[in-house]
């Protein structure tokens, strides 16, 4: 088993990276902050003779080096204007150049980890929903969604305990590390 975790934060010691580190503590796990790499937009080539591929930045490393090898991806995000991240939702519409070119997503386990001020399990289920019919469509294992709600820098690193969503996903992490 090897996990991911991608913090879609640019807070890299904020809420949703200490939510990734509490739920995958003493699991073999690389974490990689979105933030730390330049990431385009996608761009739509299939009208066009150009391959369905951007080169000129950090994408296909990113996807090579750490997505592919990996068979749990845990993926995390604040919730901002009650969705994603600009920078996940920039990642994960470059799986568009990955799918088309065969990438192996089937199979791979996925987690998704949220974390919002107001709400979110009321508020931010429309990301839940959008990462798991793209799971689906990947055939991608999703999961589950667990949520915290957490607004300063250190509230998930207060709390006592997780929340039983959380805590759900990691019995299903320590179940497939097994
Ligand atoms: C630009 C921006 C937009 C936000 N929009 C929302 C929102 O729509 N709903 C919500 O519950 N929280 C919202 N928040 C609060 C963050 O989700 C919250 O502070 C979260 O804990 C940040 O996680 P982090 O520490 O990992 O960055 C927003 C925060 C920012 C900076």
């Amino acid at each position: 088993m090897t996990i991911l975790f991608i913090n879609g934060s640019p807070r890299h010691h904020g809420n949703t990276a200490t939510l990734g580190a509490r739920l995958l503590a003493d699991l073999p796990v690389a974490t990689r902050h979105l933030a730390d790499y330049q990431l385009n937009f996608v761009q739509d080539f299939r009208d066009t003779t150009h391959p369905q591929l951007d080169l000129s930045d950090d994408y296909e490393a990113l996807m090579q080096a750490d997505f592919a090898t990996a068979t749990d991806i845990v993926l995390g995000t604040p919730v901002y204007w009650y969705g994603m991240t600009g920078q996940m939702k920039v990642f994960m519409d470059r799986w568009f150049d990955s799918f088309s070119h065969d990438f192996p997503f089937a199979g791979k386990r996925l987690y998704l980890l949220l974390v919002g001020a107001d709400q979110p399990d009321i508020k931010a289920t429309g990301i839940a929903s959008a990462v798991q019919y793209s799971c689906d469509w990947l055939h991608m294992a999703f999961q589950g969604t667990g949520i915290v709600t957490a607004d300063g820098p250190t509230d998930v690193a207060s709390l006592v305990t997780l929340p039983a969503s959380c805590r759900d996903l990691r019995q299903k992490l320590l179940a497939a590390s097994k």
